[in-house]
């Protein structure tokens, strides 16, 4: 493979990851493997009738968690946010992160609000709740909900995008080929996979894996949060990019985002690249190994282990 090559391999991988620029000459990714005679073809995940142009960045408002951030504070409110100290590295520029008990979100009403999370105040009822949700069109192209599983005790959470084949026919998260390898990186930071809670931003499988639409995540958004206030993990880490982008309403690449702590409601979240990726590209393997070795540590810190 000449340099040419590679190059192209790596930009088609960075392509993968949903980037757009390339920080340094400020050509887009689908103009510099033009330049470089690369065919141009549309990113796996996309439809098959998306356009060859690179997508315009996710906008941070569409993700609407039905949360505070969801709306742009007037220009007059609130002085900047300072950062947490565990944010300082790199910066990257994130909305203004919630504090405070993790909620389902200031935009449904205390009355809404008050209801759904007295209503759902454990696990099962979460899952059950799932199971009889109409609130997208999900449901009805699904065969099982996936509402997440792992020990209502855990503090180690893992939110993924949304199910795929092999987890809407078992109603399992993390179950096919991706869902094994996510269960050898826990066991490389000694997790048991039982231990801990898996779960995914949808808890139905969108048709033939097409990407979440906005009002898909707007729908299911509440029972993440509801799952997480219910968990109060001390630790998040958020498989790839959607993940990510959803949690912390932001639309920076995922290479942006990880290797470092960011702060969800105050809880410490790491970012890696999701399990799917990695299979089918081993160079991420070792980035990964150290996000979630910091994963780790932030926990054994939390957890005040020496
Ligand atoms: N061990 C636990 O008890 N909880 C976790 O979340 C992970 C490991
Ligand atoms: N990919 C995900 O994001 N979640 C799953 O549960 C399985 C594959």
């Amino acid at each position: 493979m000449d340099a040419k090559d590679r190059l192209r391999q790596y930009l088609e991988q960075r392509k993968e990851l949903g980037e757009q620029d390339l920080v340094l000459d400020g050509l887009t990714v689908e103009d510099t493997m033009k330049l470089l005679g690369a065919p141009v073809k549309a990113s796996p995940r996309a439809r098959a009738s998306a356009p060859a142009e690179p997508s315009p960045p996710v906008e941070t408002g569409r993700y609407a968690f039905p949360g505070r951030y969801a709306q742009p504070e007037p220009a007059t409110s609130a002085p900047p946010p300072v950062p947490h100290p565990s944010e300082a590295k790199a910066g990257p520029r994130l909305p203004p992160q919630p504090s405070g008990p993790i909620t389902i979100g200031a935009s449904v009403s205390d009355a809404a609000r008050a209801t759904f999370a007295a209503k759902i105040d454990s696990l099962d009822a979460l899952a059950a709740a799932v199971a009889a949700c109409k609130l997208c069109g999900l449901h009805a192209t699904a065969t099982n909900p996936v509402p997440g599983e792992g020990s209502p005790d855990a503090k180690f959470v893992c939110v993924g995008e949304a199910p795929g084949a092999t987890e809407d026919e078992t109603g399992r998260p993390f179950v096919g080929a991706a869902g094994q390898l996510l269960t050898k990186i826990l066991d490389a930071i000694k997790f048991r996979r039982e231990d801990v809670f898996i779960c995914n931003v949808l808890k139905h499988r969108p048709p033939g894996n097409r990407n979440p639409a906005p009002d898909e995540i707007a729908a299911c958004s509440p029972y993440l949060l509801q799952q997480l206030a219910l968990l109060k993990p001390r630790v998040i880490l958020a498989l790839g990019t959607f993940a990510a982008q959803t949690l912390l309403q932001t639309s920076l690449p995922l290479s942006k985002l990880r290797g470092q702590t960011h702060r969800f409601y105050g809880v410490p979240l790491v970012v890696t690249y999701h399990p799917a990726a990695l299979l089918r590209n081993p160079n991420w393997k070792r980035p990964t190994w150290e996000d979630v070795q910091l994963a780790r540590r932030v926990f054994d810190n939390a957890s005040g282990v020496a």
